[in-house]
C-alpha cells in the first residue's frame, strides 16, 4: 500500500493524458475540461479506487485509467453542480467556476465531454483482455459499477432530489436519499470497482461497501457542516450557500449538534466494517482524516 499522497500523485501525473483529442475547431473544449481537472481537488475518489485495488492484491497500474475516469465523472458533476441553473456557484477548487471562465455553453459541453471521456476510457480497457475471461468479467463488473452509480439511479438521482427540494419541508428520509445518492454512490463506486478489478472475495467487497457507504454519507454531512462553519479559502468555494438556497441537508433538518454526532457515528461504523483486514490502516486513517477535514 502507498500513502494517500503517493496514490494522488499517480493520478495527477496521468489525469490529463487520458483525455481524447478534440480537433482543431474544438480546442476550447479540451481547454475547458483541462481547466476544471487541473485546478486542484482532493482526488479522494480515484485514490480510493487505487487503494482498494491494492488492498486486495490487484495491479494498481492497470486500475489507473478507471481511477482517472472516476475523477472525470466527479469533475463533470461539479461543473454542472455550479451552473446558474443548479447551485449557481462562482468558485470551485479555489478558482473561478468553469462557466465563469468559459461561459455556460462551454461548461455544459465540458461536463458532457468529461462524462463521455470517462465511458470511453473505461470501456477501452476491455480491448486488451480478449484472452483472459476472468479479467474481462472483472473489468465488466467494474465498468458497470462506475457507470451505474454515477447514473440516473445513482449520483444524478441524488442531484435531482437535491435541486428539486430547495425551499421545501424535508424529511429525514429525503436527506438520507440525497446524501446516499448525490455523494456516497460516487465514493462507493470506486471502492467496489477497485476490489472488483483485483478480483477480491465477495465478502471483502461487501465489507468495503459498508465502509464506503458510511464514509460517503459522512463525507456529505461534513461538507454540509463546513458550508456553515468552514473556512472559505481552505474549502475553495463560496460558503453559506446551503442556507441561502434553503437546501435540504442533515444540518438543516437535524441541527448542527446532531450532524456532528452523526458524522462521528458514520465514521466509526465505516471503520468497524473493515478493521479485520490486513490493509485496514490506510482506510481507517482516511476515515479519521475526513471526519476532521477542513477542506
Ligand atoms: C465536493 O467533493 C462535492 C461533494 C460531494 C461534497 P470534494 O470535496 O471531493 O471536491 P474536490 O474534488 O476536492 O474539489
Ligand atoms: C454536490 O453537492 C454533489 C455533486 C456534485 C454530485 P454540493 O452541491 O453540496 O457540493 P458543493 O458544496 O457545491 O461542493
Ligand atoms: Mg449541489
Ligand atoms: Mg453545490
Ligand atoms: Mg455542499
Amino acid at each position: 500500500m502507498l500513502s494517500f499522497n503517493d496514490y494522488k500523485n499517480l493520478v495527477d501525473e496521468r489525469l490529463l493524458d487520458f483525455l481524447p483529442d478534440t480537433g482543431n475547431y474544438a480546442n476550447v473544449l479540451k481547454e475547458s475540461m483541462e481547466y476544471s481537472l487541473g485546478i486542484g481537488g482532493k482526488r479522494l475518489r480515484p485514490v480510493l479506487l487505487l487503494a482498494s485495488c491494492d488492498a486486495a492484491g490487484g495491479d494498481a497500474d492497470r486500475a489507473l485509467p478507471y481511477a482517472c475516469a472516476v475523477e472525470y465523472i466527479h469533475t463533470y458533476s461539479l461543473i454542472h453542480d455550479d451552473l446558474p441553473a443548479m447551485d449557481d456557484d462562482d468558485m470551485r477548487r479555489g478558482k473561478p467556476s468553469n462557466h465563469k471562465v468559459y461561459g455556460e455553453a462551454m461548461a455544459i459541453l465540458a461536463g458532457d465531454g468529461l462524462l463521455n471521456s470517462a465511458a470511453e476510457l473505461i470501456t477501452a480497457q476491455a480491448l486488451d483482455l480478449r484472452e483472459d475471461a476472468d479479467a474481462l468479467y472483472a473489468h465488466s463488473r467494474a465498468a458497470h459499477e462506475i457507470l451505474r452509480r454515477s447514473g440516473a439511479s445513482g449520483m444524478i438521482a441524488g442531484q435531482t432530489a437535491d435541486v428539486m427540494n430547495e425551499d421545501k419541508e424535508a424529511s429525514a428520509d429525503l436527506v438520507r436519499f440525497i446524501e446516499e445518492h448525490k455523494t456516497a454512490d460516487l465514493i462507493t463506486a470506486p471502492v467496489r470497482a477497485g476490489l472488483m478489478l483485483a478480483q477480491a472475495d465477495e465478502s471483502m467487497i461487501d465489507d468495503f461497501t459498508t465502509y464506503a457507504k458510511n464514509l460517503g454519507i459522512a463525507f456529505q454531512i461534513a461538507d454540509d457542516i463546513l458550508d456553515y462553519e468552514g473556512n472559505e479559502e481552505l474549502m475553495g468555494k463560496t460558503l453559506g450557500k446551503d442556507l441561502e438556497q434553503d437546501k435540504c441537508n442533515y444540518v438543516s433538518v437535524h441541527g448542527m449538534q446532531d450532524a456532528k454526532a452523526e458524522l462521528h457515528r458514520l465514521s466509526s461504523e465505516a471503520k468497524d466494517a473493515i478493521r479485520k483486514y490486513d490493509n485496514s490502516d490506510f482506510f481507517i486513517e482516511l476515515a479519521d482524516m475526513l471526519e476532521s477535514r477542513n477542506n
